[in-house]
C-alpha cells in the first residue's frame, strides 16, 4: 500500500483531501505562499495524529502543521519547488472541541483547532475571558495562535499567547506523544518545555491541546477613537491613559486616516470623526468597575494638552462595533488591489522609539519611492506597528517594483538599529527566513538549531520554516 493509502485506510475517507479539495489548505491568505503536498491530512484525536507524524517519520515525509491557514508568514503552507521531502499538510480542523471550560481553575483547555472566537464564546458564558483577540478570531485557531505567539489587541494588557498558555500537549517528531497539560501558575520544576512550542511554527512538533488562562470577565468596558496631534504624543498618551485608567486599558491601536476613510468608504460606513489628523488612536477601557468617567476624565485631560484633538467615545453597542470593524479591516489587504507588490512589515521596536522610527521609514520610503503609500497601523500600545509601503494605483506599480528590495533592505536594517524585529507576532515562517537572522546574535541561532536538531533529528517538522536560510 502507499503511504497515503495506508493513511486513508487508518483515518477514513473524512481525514483525507487531496486534488480540489486539498487546494485551499496549500496557499495562504495573502496569496504570496503556496505548494505542494500529497495530501492534506485531517486527523480527529491525539492518537490518530500521533499515528500520522509515526508513518510520515517512516517514510520521510516532511509535515507542515496547519490551524485556520489566516497566517501571514507562510509558516502553514508547504514551500514550493523542489524540496527534498515529499511533504503533507496536516489539517487540526476536525481536532476542534473545547475540551473543558473550568471557571474555579481560570482555565479553558482545548483541541488545537478550536477556532480563538468560539474559545472566546464559550468562556464569555462561564463569565471568565479569554483575551487574545484579533479580526481573524472567527477562522484563526489555538493551535495556529501558539504556533506564531500571535497577539492582536490585547497585548497591551493581558500580554501574547505565550502568556495565556499553562500547559500544552505535543505530538513530538517521532510520534511520541508528550502530555503537559498542567494548570499550573507557578511551576519552577526545571525547563519549562512548552515554551518551546510557542512560537516555533510547527518546527519542533504538533501542538494537539493546550489549557489556557482566563482571566476575570470585564462587563464595563467602553471604546474611544482619538485624532492625536501627531505620532509624538504617542507615549505620552499612553503614560496619561495609564496613570488615569489603570490596567483597565486593553488596547490602544492606531488607525490612519487614510485607512478610515477607505474603510468606511468600503463598507458604506459613516465616520466616526470628521476628517482632520492624520492618525488615530482606537483605545479600549474594560473592567468590573464603570469606566465612561475615567475615560472622559482621561480624554479631557488629553486634550487639554494638546495631545488629542477630536474623540469619539462610542455610547452604543453599534458604535462600538463599528470603530472595531474599522479596525479590523485596517489591512491594506483588503483596501487596496495593488498591496501584494507593495511591502508589509510586522514590526517592533521598543515603545519609546516607536515616534523616531516611523518618521525614519517615512523618510526612507518618501526617498526611494515617492510615490507610495507609507501606512503605519496596529498595536502601538505594546510597540508594535504593521507598517506597510505600497503602491495604490496601478501606473505606481512598475516603479515601486523597481526599487522594492533595496527599500526593503533599507527599513529591515533600520529596525533593528532601532533594537527592533521584523516578526513581533506574525511568525518567520517564509517569509522573513532570509531576513531575520541580523536581529539575534550567531549564538542565538544556533541555540535554536541546536534545539530543533534534537526534537526532530530527521528534519520532517515542517521543515524549511523559521530558521533562517542560507548559511
Ligand atoms: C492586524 O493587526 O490587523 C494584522 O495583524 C494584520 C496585518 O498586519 O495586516
Ligand atoms: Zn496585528
Amino acid at each position: 500500500m502507499t503511504f497515503v493509502a495506508e493513511l486513508r485506510s487508518d483515518l477514513g475517507p473524512a481525514g483525507i483531501l487531496t486534488g480540489s479539495d486539498a487546494a485551499p489548505y496549500l496557499t495562504g491568505q495573502r496569496g504570496l505562499f503556496s505548494g505542494e503536498a500529497l495530501a492534506v491530512v485531517r486527523p480527529a484525536s491525539v492518537d490518530e495524529t500521533a499515528r500520522v507524524v509515526q508513518a510520515c517519520a517512516a517514510y520521510g515525509v516532511a509535515i507542515v502543521p496547519q490551524g485556520g491557514n489566516t497566517g501571514m508568514s507562510g509558516g502553514a503552507v508547504p514551500t514550493a519547488g523542489d524540496t527534498p521531502m515529499p511533504a503533507i499538510v496536516l489539517s487540526m480542523s476536525r481536532m476542534n472541541r473545547i475540551v473543558s471550560v473550568d471557571p474555579d481553575r481560570w482555565t479553558v483547555t482545548a483541541e488545537a483547532g478550536a477556532t480563538i472566537g468560539a474559545l472566546q464564546q464559550a468562556t464569555d458564558a462561564a463569565n471568565r475571558q479569554f483575551a487574545p483577540d484579533w479580526g481573524a478570531r472567527g477562522t484563526a485557531t489555538v493551535g495556529g495562535a501558539i504556533a506564531t505567539n500571535a497577539g492582536g489587541n490585547n497585548v497591551l494588557r493581558y500580554g501574547t499567547m505565550r502568556d495565556q498558555v499553562l500547559g500544552l500537549e505535543a505530538v513530538l517528531a517521532d510520534g511520541r506523544v508528550w502530555d503537559g497539560l498542567r494548570a499550573l501558575r507557578k511551576d519552577s520544576s526545571g525547563y519549562d518545555l512548552k515554551h518551546l512550542f510557542i512560537g516555533a511554527e510547527g518546527t519542533l512538533g504538533v501542538v494537539t491541546r493546550a489549557v489556557l488562562r482566563l482571566h476575570p470577565a470585564t462587563p464595563n468596558a467602553q471604546s474611544a477613537l482619538a485624532a492625536i496631534s501627531g505620532l509624538g504624543s504617542l507615549m505620552r498618551l499612553l503614560e496619561l491613559a495609564s496613570a488615569r485608567c489603570g490596567g483597565d486599558v486593553t488596547a490602544f491601536e492606531l488607525v490612519p486616516d487614510v485607512g478610515l476613510a477607505r474603510v468606511c468608504e468600503k463598507l458604506g460606513l459613516s465616520r466616526p470623526l470628521q476628517a482632520g489628523a492624520e492618525f488615530y488612536v482606537l483605545l479600549r477601557l474594560a473592567s468590573a468597575e464603570p469606566v465612561s468617567e475615567r475615560l472622559g476624565a482621561f480624554l479631557a485631560e488629553a486634550s487639554e494638552r494638546g495631545w488629542v484633538t477630536d474623540a469619539a467615545v462610542a455610547v452604543t453597542e453599534e458604535h462600538t462595533e463599528r470603530l472595531w470593524t474599522i479596525r479590523d479591516e485596517l489591512s491594506p489587504m483588503f483596501l487596496w488591489a495593488q498591496h501584494e507588490h507593495g511591502l508589509k512589515f510586522d514590526n517592533a521596536v521598543p515603545i519609546d522609539r516607536l515616534g523616531p522610527y516611523h518618521d525614519e521609514v517615512r523618510r526612507i520610503a518618501a526617498e526611494l519611492a515617492p510615490g507610495a503609500l507609507t501606512y503605519g497601523f496596529g498595536h502601538v500600545g505594546d510597540g508594535n506597528i504593521h507598517l506597510y509601503v505600497l503602491p495604490t494605483r496601478d501606473e505606481q506599480v512598475e516603479p515601486f517594483l523597481a526599487v522594492r528590495d533595496q527599500l526593503q533592505e533599507r527599513i529591515d536594517e533600520v529596525t533593528f538599529r532601532f533594537g527592533g524585529t521584523l516578526s513581533a507576532e506574525h511568525g518567520i515562517g517564509q517569509l522573513l527566513q532570509g531576513r531575520i537572522r541580523p536581529q539575534k546574535p550567531p549564538v542565538e541561532w544556533e541555540l535554536m538549531r541546536s534545539v530543533k536538531d534534537a526534537l526532530d533529528p530527521q528534519g520532517i517538522m515542517n521543515p524549511h520554516k523559521t530558521l533562517p536560510a542560507g548559511p
